[in-house]
């Protein structure tokens, strides 16, 4: 799932050097530093909440950065537990950022 929604911003290795970085006037973030920053261990809820954004409030204007909750929401529109389904991606998603954390 990273591999599909997130490293064309973010690169293959999250360093923030996918392809579309190029296209946009913002600098995308490294994901493998998220850890070091927060001495040392890696912000899962916080990370979760980047990802999904719903509920961020826009303080800055838009962000750059789809607002993946609303994506996986309509995504799994009809099927059964949509919401736990867009939280579970979301969760997926970051379990799986902290394994790419620089130590
Ligand atoms: C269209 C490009 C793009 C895509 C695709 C994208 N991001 Fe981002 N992401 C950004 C940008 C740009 C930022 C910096 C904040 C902003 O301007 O929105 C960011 C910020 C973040 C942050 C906050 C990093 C920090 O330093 O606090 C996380 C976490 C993140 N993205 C995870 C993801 C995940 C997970 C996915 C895939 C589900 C994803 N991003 C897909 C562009 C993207």
């Amino acid at each position: 799932m990273y591999l599909q929604y997130c490293s064309s911003c973010h690169g293959r290795e999250g360093k923030g050097d996918g392809p579309v970085s190029r296209d946009l006037k913002v600098k995308v973030p490294d994901l493998t530093g998220l850890a070091k920053k927060h001495k040392g261990s890696y912000p899962l809820d916080d990370v979760i909440a980047t990802i999904d954004g719903r509920r961020l409030v826009r303080a800055h204007g838009d962000r750059a950065m789809p607002v993946w909750g609303e994506i996986f929401r309509s995504e799994a529109e009809g099927k059964k537990y949509p919401e736990l389904t867009t939280l579970l991606k979301a969760k997926t998603i970051a379990e799986y950022i902290g394994t790419l954390q620089k130590k």
